[in-house]
């Protein structure tokens, strides 16, 4: 007999509209003019993402499975979490794969994915219930970068945050994220960290700026949500899509430029904006990382290394760390 999946709602009704405004604001009246990647993720920005990863030149997504696949069984052993939590989990593809692991041991009593997108959330939480019967799923409805108090306690935990969502953070973000996250574990709780590696620049952009585009549209799509969430008149076509790699601060930076000066007006965020003829707006950092500093962020911040496994490639990295 499978339970029915737990639902923990931390989000306040109007949380999507209140941190967009805010986060518009505080982006896009200063410089270097930002919008926050989180926002690239409503129906149209997930079903592009999705595409992405499908995508013949954006390895990361198969490089993280292919180690998944690998070393599951080693990651499970190694953590000796009963409990898993992930972060952004999304559709919880990736972390069926260590489900599965952690369920031939037997040991993992819970499994707890958390995400702002509540519908996506529910769907994957009621297949993995299915799929696991002697696990107790609770889905948290939550952003991960305020509610990490609240993560489930109890038992061994192994927080896994994948995909190498932490690159879309700046150093500062990253070491307050981490820390909060050191502050909430107990100790033999863990971390399981995934980041893409600094690799050559001619891969780097290939994978940032596909032949189909589509990661073109997926960022473009930004100025969509703020248009409908906002009530603003951003034209997309007004604006070219610029990818490049940044070499002395590792990382990819997405951004839109005015092709043409223009007037937005964006009621919901109380701006109106004066763009320049090729004034850019950062849209997105995907930084990249070498081992030796994941693991100095990590320790910093009271999380030191237990393991790192790469695949074959060494274009990506899952770091197992420990709660000391
Ligand atoms: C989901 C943040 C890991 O940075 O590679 C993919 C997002 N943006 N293509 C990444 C993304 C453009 C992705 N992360």
């Amino acid at each position: 007999m499978s339970q029915t999946p737990r639902v923990q709602v931390l989000l306040e009704p109007d949380w999507a509209s209140d941190s967009l405004a805010a986060d518009v604001r505080r982006g896009l009246s200063t410089y270097p003019r930002t919008l926050p990647p989180r926002w690239l993720y409503d129906d149209r920005g997930s079903a592009l993402f999705d595409e992405i990863t499908r995508l013949p030149e954006y390895y990361p997504f198969t490089a993280e499975r292919s180690i998944l696949e690998a070393h599951a069984d080693e990651i499970a052993a190694a953590s000796g979490a009963t409990s898993l939590i992930e972060l952004g989990s999304g559709t919880s593809e990736k972390s069926r794969i260590l489900l599965d692991a952690f369920t031939r041991t037997g040991q993992l009593t819970r499994f707890a994915p958390v995400d702002v997108a509540e519908g996506t959330l529910r769907q994957a939480a009621d297949e993995i219930a299915a799929r696991h019967p002697g696990v107790e799923v609770v889905a948290v409805v939550a952003d991960f970068t305020l509610h990490l108090a609240h993560l489930p306690s109890g038992g061994r935990r192994m927080v896994a945050f994948l995909g190498g969502t932490i690159g879309n953070l700046y150093r500062e973000e990253r070491a307050a994220f981490l820390g909060a996250l050191a502050d909430v574990l107990e100790p033999g709780d863990s971390v399981l960290l995934g980041t893409d590696l600094v690799k050559s620049a001619d891969r780097l952009i290939a994978a940032y700026d596909d032949a189909q585009g589509v990661t073109e549209e997926f960022i473009r799509n930004s100025l969509v949500v703020v248009n409908r969430e906002l009530g603003a008149d951003f034209d997309p076509a007004a604006f070219s899509y610029v990818p490049f790699w940044d070499p002395h601060m590792e990382r990819m930076d997405l951004r839109l430029r005015a092709e043409v000066p223009q007037q937005v007006t964006i009621p919901g965020a109380d701006l109106v904006l004066d763009l320049a003829m090729g004034e850019e707006i950062r849209i997105e950092i995907s930084t990249k990382f070498r081992v030796s500093r994941i693991a100095e962020e990590l320790e910093a911040a009271g999380l030191p290394v237990s393991r790192v496994w790469t695949d074959a490639a060494g274009d990506f990295a899952l770091t197992l760390a420990t709660r000391t």
